[in-house]
């Protein structure tokens, strides 16, 4: 089969590799498109702290389970699934509080094991999500970055009377105008970027308000209006002390960044408003949900997709997604 490698950080290779024989509880998965993400390249540069290499990249991935190992069902062969990534122990304290996605020894396929940019993958079964026929194979691998959405919604508890800020317009970004909008019918939803391009894709998203913060401080542009709700999806370390000050007294915030720099922030600046901070990581058990909201049309993954390209073009694609972000949102990559 053929598999894209990351060798050692900076280098990627597509690789022929044998067929992997799935373990126990484990199923075997023909991919048929999966999807790049910002982590993937960031494995590829070395820049992810958790990754280990050499690694087969691709969290994002849809296929047709093709071969079950000992102790699961064999006529699952054949199934539609979309594959969680997020594999956990079932034993350690955050699993036994249904959070999973922080497990003790946690193991993100794509990052930490073998991934679905490649012609198979393997998976444990119970990360591999049966999708109704209404969910079309392209728009598949799309139901993981609309989980991390779903996640951080989960703790932000949006209400229609919310005004929410997001930061950034990417594809966290995007999903999340979505998500906000077509899920918890949140009446205001704003966006803020530092691209105009990005921008014009919030609103095709579903944003009500979209501001350039290039040039203009956002808390000049909103004039008085104070956030209920703010998500950083653009996760630069000097948003938090931002979202802090512009947001109203009883707000939620909500975090989505890695960066290992500090955040400079006062207490008085939090508990003068008791504003509410979380933080989210990956998804705990939210395949479900999402593949429901597809299957109703409360979300419409299509309007992320800008590109598509065959797995032989992984190089001009992660590129492409990478280097020009004002055309790029997400890129699928087809196995055939
Ligand atoms: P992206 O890089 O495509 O999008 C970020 C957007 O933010 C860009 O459009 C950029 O122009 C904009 N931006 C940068 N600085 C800004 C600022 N100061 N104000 C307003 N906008 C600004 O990235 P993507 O894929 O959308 O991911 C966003 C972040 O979410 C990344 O930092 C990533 O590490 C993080 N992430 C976190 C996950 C989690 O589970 N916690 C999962 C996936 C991504
Ligand atoms: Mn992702
Ligand atoms: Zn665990």
């Amino acid at each position: 089969m053929k598999s894209v490698v990351i060798e050692r950080p900076g280098e990627l290779q597509l690789q022929d590799r044998p067929l992997p024989e799935p373990a126990a509880g484990e199923v075997r998965i023909k991919v048929k498109y999966a999807s790049i993400c910002g982590s993937d390249v960031h494995i590829w540069h070395g820049h992810n702290p958790f990754a280990r290499y050499p690694r087969v990249i691709g969290h994002e991935f849809f296929g047709l389970i093709d071969a079950t190992g000992s102790g699961v069902d064999s006529s699952r062969i054949g199934e539609r699934v979309a594959v969680d990534p997020v594999v956990s122990c079932g034993h350690c304290y955050p699993c036994s509080v249904g959070r999973p996605n922080v497990c003790s020894e946690l193991q993100v396929i794509g990052v930490h094991l073998d991934g679905g940019f490649s012609e198979y993958a393997l998976a444990p079964e119970g990360n591999a999500y049966p999708l109704p026929a209404t969910i079309p194979d392209t728009l598949a691998s799309l139901v993981e970055p609309f989980t991390i959405a779903a996640n951080i919604s989960a703790f932000l508890k949006p209400q229609p009377n919310d005004v929410a800020l997001i930061y950034g317009a990417g594809p966290m970004g995007l999903t999340a105008i979505q998500v906000l909008k077509g899920v918890y019918k949140v009446k205001t939803v704003i966006v803020a970027d530092r691209l105009e391009e990005r921008l014009t894709m919030a609103q095709a998203n579903g944003a009500d308000r979209v501001l350039n913060n290039s040039v203009t401080p956002l808390a000049e542009q909103l004039n008085g209006v104070q956030p209920t709700l703010i998500i950083d999806a653009a996760c630069h370390p000097s948003i938090l002390a931002e979202a802090a000050a512009l947001a109203s007294p009883a707000g939620r915030i909500g975090l989505l960044g890695f960066s290992s720099e500090p955040c400079s922030l006062t207490q008085q600046s939090l508990t003068s408003k008791e504003l509410s901070l979380f933080t989210s990581r990956l998804n705990s058990h939210r395949f479900p949900q999402v593949i429901e909201w597809m299957e109703q049309g409360l979300i419409q993954p299509e309007k992320l997709v800008t590109h598509t390209l065959p797995l032989i073009r992984i190089e001009q694609a992660m590129t492409l997604f990478e280097k020009d972000p004002r055309s790029c949102c997400k890129v699928i990559i087809s196995m055939n």
